[in-house]
């Protein structure tokens, strides 16, 4: 049996869960900072840093209860090494040092992207899914305030990259609508939030690199993602309506028409990459990934034939599940991380699925 202890802090929330021979979560403790980053509607990272030195400890304990442990069960500890914001990271990959060091464990720095991916496939049903060799080719979508990508997994672990964003992520799109529109921090559930009584096609934002208005889109950029025309297309619409900002319909249509356009580019490189790649399975993963019209999207687009796994909502945004789901991987192999590993800020190009 592996019992592995997972430490997350690579942005804004700290966490930490014990998770059972990869799948089986025995706990997940999550410590949201939202509240002390929305006042300068955004992540601080200093800030992010000085809290997660805070929780650690408040994350660690409830953690280890809530499975029935103690650290004296733990077999290993695995933490996020990166990506993310290098002054968090720092703070919870010398937490789990100190643990690890200090209860004479073994030490697994993992990555946060994957990390993601990996989430989609935690509990039993997930476990069905990654050891099926019917599952593959697999594709995942990740999406989150950092990363919007998309790759083909091989029943072999063999990763290719199609794209990934040129410019900012999906979540950091919705994130800096949220903030032109007045609606706060984090923009995501408060677009969907707002979406909610607005109508969707009131006003038409624009779809970058999907080949829409007779735009040609080149062949490098088929699963490419470009999300700030989106953005500064959002800022013209605001102040051309400057004296509708009042006005909650106005608002309401706009959040709505602007989620439409973002989810719209995700789900047609999805499904396009999907009809190209003759996939059997699509993930979709990361913090977005817990939005509704996403979500719904997805399901209506998915072809006959073609499984649609979606990461259970709770497992979306940032959590040490996902860590120590991954980290088992990890040990099953004996692959250790010696205690002088580094924070990193940008994430490697992966060639090889860890829990394949
Ligand atoms: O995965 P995550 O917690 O952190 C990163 O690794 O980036 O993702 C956070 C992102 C934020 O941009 C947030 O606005 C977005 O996920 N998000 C959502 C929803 N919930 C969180 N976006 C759309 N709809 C949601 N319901
Ligand atoms: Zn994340």
């Amino acid at each position: 049996m592996g019992l592995i202890l997972g430490i997350e802090s690579s942005c804004d929330e700290t966490a930490a869960a014990v998770v059972e021979n990869g799948y089986l979560v025995r706990s997940s403790v999550i410590a949201s900072q939202i509240a002390k980053h929305a006042v300068h509607g955004g992540v601080v990272p200093e800030l992010a840093a000085r809290e997660h030195l805070k929780a650690l400890n408040c994350v660690l304990s409830p953690a280890l209860s809530e499975a029935g442990v103690t650290m004296k069960d733990i077999d290993a500890v695995a933490v996020t090494q990166g990506p993310g914001l290098i002054p968090a990271l720092i703070v919870g990959l010398s937490f789990a040092k100190g643990l690890a060091a200090g209860w004479n464990k073994k030490f697994i720095g993992v990555n946060h992207f994957v990390g993601h991916i990996y989430s989609a496939f935690l509990g039993e049903e997930g476990r069905g899914v990654l050891e099926n060799k019917n599952s593959y080719p697999l594709l995942a979508l990740v999406v989150s305030g950092g990363h919007t990508s998309l790759l083909i997994i091989d029943g072999d672990g063999r990763v290719t990259n199609l794209g990934s964003t040129i410019d900012d992520a999906a979540g950091e799109a919705l994130d800096k609508g949220a903030k032109l529109l007045g609606l706060g921090y984090p923009g995501g559930p408060v677009i969907q939030k707002t979406a909610e009584n607005g109508d969707g096609k009131k006003y038409y934002f624009p779809r970058p690199l999907t080949g829409a208005a007779g735009k040609a889109l080149s062949e490098e950029n088929l699963f490419n993602f470009s999300f700030s025309g989106i953005k500064t297309a959002l800022l013209y619409h605001v102040k051309k309506h400057e004296n509708e900002l009042s006005d909650a319909q106005f608002i309401a249509d706009t959040a709505a028409s602007y989620q439409e356009a973002v989810v719209d580019v995700l789900v047609k490189k999805t499904m396009l990459a999907a009809k190209k790649y003759n996939v059997k399975v699509i993930v979709c993963a990361g913090g977005v990934a817990c939005n509704s019209l996403l979500r719904s999207e997805l399901e209506k687009h998915t072809p006959e034939g073609i499984q649609l796994r979606l990461a259970e909502r709770k497992n979306c945004t940032d959590n040490a599940a996902m860590i120590a789901g991954l980290g088992w991987h990890y040990f099953r192999k004996g692959m250790f991380s010696g205690f002088d590993i580094d924070a990193f800020a940008r994430h490697p190009v992966m060639s090889q699925a860890p829990f394949l």
